[in-house]
């Protein structure tokens, strides 16, 4: 535990904050609508899952307290099934659709509203570096955090992979949190989108239509949420029959990070039951994890469990491997090969979608754009991989790309133009989070329980 302690020592205050660093942190206040961030205050006006908690990150530079709050407020919204909702309608906000009114949870969800689905759960991984700042001080507050932890963690087994294939699966687009990825285009051809109707959306009031999904993706997603509501969210039901159910590289990435991360903690604060279930759900995640492999793509693509059938591109959500925990050193050195051949063919990387490929679109959302949050989580394994040089390279970008075009939602990996909405919370904090807390990547000492990627390297 002795580099989470050093991180203590690095504390600022928002005085302390100049710059860059002090706009960022003025985009988190500003978006701040007390216990709970915004993304956007425009677009996206209430609480996202896993916004919510890689904002806490960039608080936590300044305000650990209101670091906690996020995390917390966050998970009081917790179901009484163990998930944790995608979206928290904490008020009233008709500017937003779908609205508490499309997904229907108001009897599910205990007050405010939410979604019916959920989100990357990247949290425990935020919550153990909250906790490593000052491990004294924020004990109490992780402890109770922990059995929350523990239950969403095992609802993703439960309900998204009830046969034990040990890779969970995803059954929206949205809950991938890569909204329009085009590895979602041929799972998603084959749902009936006949009883739609119309509606109004409200994003392409905000933010240019092409930069946004396609009317025919929109009429899928609102045909899931359907599918979702009319069974009252019954993850057996949706399990069974739910015609889009895919387990992609990005989801199941950050729920084996953050099992590892739960076990670290969970150990740390003597809650040995936690940290036993986190483990055995660990192993069935890790073996599992290999059937996302493909040979002929070359990385870690999206499952269609329904076809049994594999993407044909590489996503930004491939590289999270090496963020989940040790990718054995070959396909690791092949992993960075190709990573190193993507960042020669754009100007900033790391692109959402294989630049080289037919659907690759550099502005359109998940179809290309690069995203600030999604770098700092590829560095991060890429650090503990020992490829120091290219997570370097990606810090820089992501910097460089903020400079150029201020905190976007994201950004344009041929140009640098950012897209999207504005004074964006989660680019705010990972630009301040990277920059205060550079040195201190490799953070957990996690890698050792299943072996160092950095011993296996040398
Ligand atoms: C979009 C993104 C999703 C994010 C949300 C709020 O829907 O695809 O990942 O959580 O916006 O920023």
């Amino acid at each position: 535990m002795s580099q989470m302690s050093q991180m203590s020592q690095m504390r600022l205050s928002l005085d302390q904050l100049t710059g860059t660093n002090r706009r960022a942190a003025d985009i988190l206040l500003g978006n701040d609508r007390g216990g709970y961030t915004v993304p956007s205050a425009k677009l996206y006006p209430f609480q996202w899952n896993w916004d919510s908690a890689l904002v806490a990150l960039g608080f936590s530079v300044f305000d650990s307290d209101r670091a906690w709050q996020e995390v917390e407020s966050l998970l009081s919204a917790q179901w009484d099934n163990g998930m944790v909702p995608h979206i928290i309608f904490w008020k009233e906000e008709k500017s937003y659709f779908p609205g508490p009114e499309q997904w229907g949870t108001t009897d599910i969800a205990k007050t405010p509203p939410t979604s019916g689905i959920t989100q990357p759960p990247v949290a425990a991984t935020v919550i153990e570096r909250l906790l490593a700042e000052d491990i004294d001080a924020h004990r109490d507050r992780a402890a109770k955090l922990l059995p929350k932890l523990d239950r969403w963690h095992q609802w993703f087994l439960d309900a998204r992979d009830p046969d034990g294939r040990g890779v969970v699966a995803i059954m929206h687009p949205w809950e991938s949190g890569r909204d329009n990825l085009p590895d979602w285009d041929r799972p998603l051809s084959f749902i009936d989108t006949t009883g739609v109707g119309t509606y109004h959306r409200r994003d392409t009031d905000i933010v240019n239509k092409d930069e946004r999904p396609k009317n025919d993706d929109y009429d899928h997603y609102m045909a899931l949420v359907r599918f979702g509501r009319d069974c009252n969210w019954n993850t057996d039901h949706i399990a069974r029959n739910c015609p889009f159910w895919v387990a992609e590289p990005g989801m199941n990435a950050i729920l084996r990070r953050a099992e590892r991360d739960l076990i670290n903690m969970a150990t740390l604060l003597g809650q040995d039951d936690i940290a036993a279930r986190a483990t055995a759900r660990l192993a069935r995640l890790d073996a599992g994890f290999e059937q996302l492999w493909s040979e002929t793509v070359g990385g870690y693509v999206t499952l269609d469990l329904r076809r049994d059938e594999h993407a044909t591109g590489l996503t930004s959500g491939s590289w999270l491997a090496m963020f989940a925990g040790p990718v054995e050193p070959a396909r690791a050195t092949k992993m960075a090969a190709t990573l190193t051949y993507w960042l020669s063919q754009v100007k900033h990387g790391v692109p959402s979608f294989d630049p080289n490929h037919e659907l690759f679109d550099s502005i359109r959302y998940w179809r290309g754009p690069v995203w600030a949050m999604i770098n700092w989580m590829i560095a991060t394994g890429l650090i503990e991989h020992g490829e120091t040089d290219l997570a370097d390279r990606i810090r820089r970008d992501t910097q460089a790309l903020i400079d150029q075009s201020d905190f976007r939602e994201y950004f344009c990996p041929v140009t640098g133009r950012g897209g999207g909405g504005t004074d964006f919370s989660w680019t705010a904090s990972m630009s301040l989070y990277w920059a205060a807390r550079p040195e201190t990547l490799p953070i957990t000492p996690h890698l050792s329980q299943t072996g160092t990627a950095d011993q296996e390297n040398t």
